[in-house]
């Protein structure tokens, strides 16, 4: 079952199309990555889906609830960070009394709200902190807190809007693997907004690529990352002569773009099952000494690159 049906979403503000007839679907279960540039919509097709903007076209269905219809079921099973997610927690009430709060406010039964309250706030290494003001957590801190508020009442769906943005990377790592084993123990579906390739790449299993309110691409990460092998990065290192290298790789029709980096040559190559060899076979030829002539593993940012100037359709 799809969790997130998306269908011909738009946004304007005044002349501005912030989100532009959007269609996609979100599997039930799957971690399911927003990529794209400052501007692009990511954060307006957020607060579309959790019902805090209401189109101008088209709709969407979480879990099975349109947006315009039925906007407090819409509430009820999903869970939100929003941007700045912190910003939504009360600074001078402790870690402990904002949940308490919330978990007040989303009728969760007061017998079993603590022990909701400390499962949260120990899962995400956050119990010895409970008593300590919201605002005088750390950035890292308070955006754990500011999940836990999201997971609070166990949504079906979490919609969230750069969950590691302003964190320092081992702090984002941490929020990475917290998302990944939430997603393994509650089975919840999980809908991020990021502008960090490598963070989708690493958490996603499906990603969509939007810029100027359009959706490019959409996919498998793993597929989307397949489509890059019809070219392919490859670095060279050689024993002294890297401008020569560079020279005759260059003048390879194949060759579509050489770069010198530091102490080796990055090489992109057309269809480099043929064409790699005779690279290899014209630098040998010209008494160039290889030292390493390996396969660069292919990134979403290569694709992300190519997808945003227009390149790949
Ligand atoms: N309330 C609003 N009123 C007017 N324009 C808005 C409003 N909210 C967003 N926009 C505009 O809509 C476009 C998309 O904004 P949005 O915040 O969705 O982008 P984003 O992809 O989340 O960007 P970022 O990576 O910077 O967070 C931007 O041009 C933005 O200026
Ligand atoms: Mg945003």
């Amino acid at each position: 079952m799809d969790e997130v049906i998306i269908s011909g979403l738009t946004k304007r503000f005044d002349d501005l199309t912030a989100v532009d007839h959007i269609e996609l679907t979100v599997p039930e279960g799957s971690i399911y990555g927003l990529l794209g540039p400052n501007g692009a919509g990511k954060s307006t097709t957020i607060r579309l889906l959790c019902t805090l903007l209401r189109p101008n076209e088209g709709t969407a269905k979480v879990g099975g609830y349109d947006i315009i219809e039925s906007p407090v079921q819409v509430r009820e099973i999903t869970g939100v960070l929003p941007e700045e997610g912190n910003h939504t927690l009360y600074q001078t009430m402790s870690a402990y009394e904002n949940l308490e709060y919330f978990g007040n406010l989303y009728g969760i039964p007061r017998d079993e709200l603590p022990t909701r309250i400390e499962e949260l706030l120990t899962f995400m290494d956050l119990w010895e902190r409970k008593d300590d003001p919201a605002g005088e957590l750390s950035t890292g801190n308070r955006q754990r807190l500011a999940l836990c508020r999201a997971l609070l009442h166990r949504p079906k769906i979490l919609l969230l809007d750069e969950p590691t943005s302003a964190l320092d990377p081992v702090a984002a790592k941490r929020v990475r693997e917290l998302i990944l084993s939430l997603a393994e123990k509650y089975k919840q579906t999980f809908f991020i907004n990021s502008h960090n390739l490598a963070e989708v790449q690493r958490m996603c299993d499906r990603i969509a690529i939007i810029d100027e309110g359009q959706i490019l691409l959409s996919g498998a990460t793993q597929e989307l990352r397949s489509r890059l092998q019809a070219s392919q990065n490859f670095r060279i290192r050689v024993v002294d002569d890297l401008e020569n290298t560079l020279s005759i790789s260059k003048a390879m029709n194949f060759v579509k773009s050489a770069e010198r980096e530091a102490d080796s040559i990055l090489v992109t190559i057309d269809d480099p099952l043929k064409n790699n060899t005779t690279l290899m076979q014209a630098l040998i030829s010209k008494g160039i000494h290889i030292i390493e002539f390996a396969e660069e593993e292919a990134t979403l940012e290569d694709l992300y690159l190519d997808v945003i100037k227009g390149g790949v359709k």
